[in-house]
């Protein structure tokens, strides 16, 4: 098995911590150790480091670096993409890496994780893998799946269908859907979560590829070479519209670890320790008769008084004040701002 680590994307969730430059992967959010370092140390009771590959693209590199020395896995492969192109073409081009690169055979597993997620504790989550890899052998595309608890929009959903093999044949997935439909999804009890985790044989991907994206089929195709040379005709589209939502050999089996995609600052709180009055803090802060509020300092000396549910984060040249629930519409913000220019 390969584990191919995704760490190229530039999401702005969590601004103003992450940025375009420096994105959710690279954060330490929960501890010593960035998400991405946490990520592969999640494989390593599973594989050794040289069946990693972290692809990223050239601004993330050093980053990269630093994170793959921080997990003790400088073995790890660092595979460059030309040009960011979400995650079908970015998976595309790090099977043909190992196909070509590191002498992979057609039946490898490519086990797929994104970089920038909390799943603990590892046992259990080695033994989901586990239960994956073995389904992944089936020719099966294999994804892990998390009950939901709020209608999230930001996620892809998973309906089930029959039992099989330890978890359920999937009937159907929706990359994404509108409130409405997340809320009529979380009601009708048969949807799970998708982690943004997948896994199946190289063979089985490009029969994907071949039947649903022929055009990334096609560069495909070619050598690592001239793949990389083409790179920017890949059209941008994530796994999960490309093959997840057309796929009919996806299977998914409920993820038993504890999984959070920390995706907010809403959800940061969650993770965090607080204290005896649900405060979470960081950096110095001084929260007096303050209450379920997170308080993310930097370089300034925090002071709340008498807050209530209110999350605040400060960096450099931002500080951000936002009542707690409403930490989604960080991504409003950005865009506000991006416009701003
Ligand atoms: N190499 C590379 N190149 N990596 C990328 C690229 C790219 O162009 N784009 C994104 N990534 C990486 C991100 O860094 C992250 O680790 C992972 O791929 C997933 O990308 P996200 O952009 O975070 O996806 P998402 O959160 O919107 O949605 C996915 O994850 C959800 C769970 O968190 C989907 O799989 C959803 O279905 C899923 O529910
Ligand atoms: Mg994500």
């Amino acid at each position: 098995m390969k584990v191919i680590i995704l760490a190229g994307g530039g999401g702005s969730r969590l601004f103003p911590l992450s940025r375009t430059l420096f994105p959710k992967q690279f954060l330490k959010l929960n501890g010593e150790e960035s998400l991405l370092a946490q990520t592969i140390a999640r494989f390593l009771p599973l594989v050794k480091p040289a069946d990693m590959v972290v692809v990223t693209n050239q601004e993330y590199v050093h980053l990269v670096r630093t994170e793959l020395i921080a997990a003790k896995a400088q073995g790890a492969h660092i595979l460059l993409e030309p040009v960011a192109r979400n995650t079908a073409p970015a998976v595309a081009f790090a099977a043909k890496y190992c196909l070509e690169q590191l002498g992979c055979e057609p039946d490898e597993i490519l086990y797929i994780t994104p970089s920038d997620h909390i799943i603990r504790p590892i046992e259990t989550f080695t033994a989901n893998v586990r239960q994956v890899i073995g389904l992944a052998k089936l020719g099966k595309v294999v994804t892990l799946g998390i009950p939901p608890n709020h209608p999230e929009t930001g996620y892809g959903y998973i309906q089930v269908g029959k039992p099989f093999g330890g978890g359920f044949a999937v009937q159907s997935f929706r990359e994404k859907p509108n409130q409405q439909t997340a809320e009529a999804y979380l009601a009708a009890g048969s949807y799970y979560w998708n982690s943004g985790m997948f896994a199946f044989t190289i063979h089985c991907l490009m029969d994907e590829l071949q039947a649903y994206q022929p055009a990334i089929y096609e560069l495909a195709e070619s050598s690592l070479a001239e793949m990389t040379v083409n790179f920017t005709q890949m059209p941008n589209i994530s796994l999960d519209y490309a093959i997840a939502e057309k796929s009919e050999e996806l299977v998914m089996l409920p993820i038993t670890a504890e999984w959070n995609d920390i995706g907010s600052w809403d959800a940061i709180y969650d993770v965090l320790d607080k204290d005896a009055d649900g405060n979470a803090v960081k950096g110095d802060c001084m929260p007096i008769e303050c209450s379920n509020t997170l308080i993310l300092g930097h370089s300034r000396l925090i002071a709340g008084i008498g807050l209530e549910d209110i999350l605040v984060v400060e960096t450099d040249d931002v500080i951000v004040v936002a009542k707690k629930g409403e930490s989604q519409k960080v991504k409003d913000l950005v865009g506000e701002l991006k416009a701003k220019g």
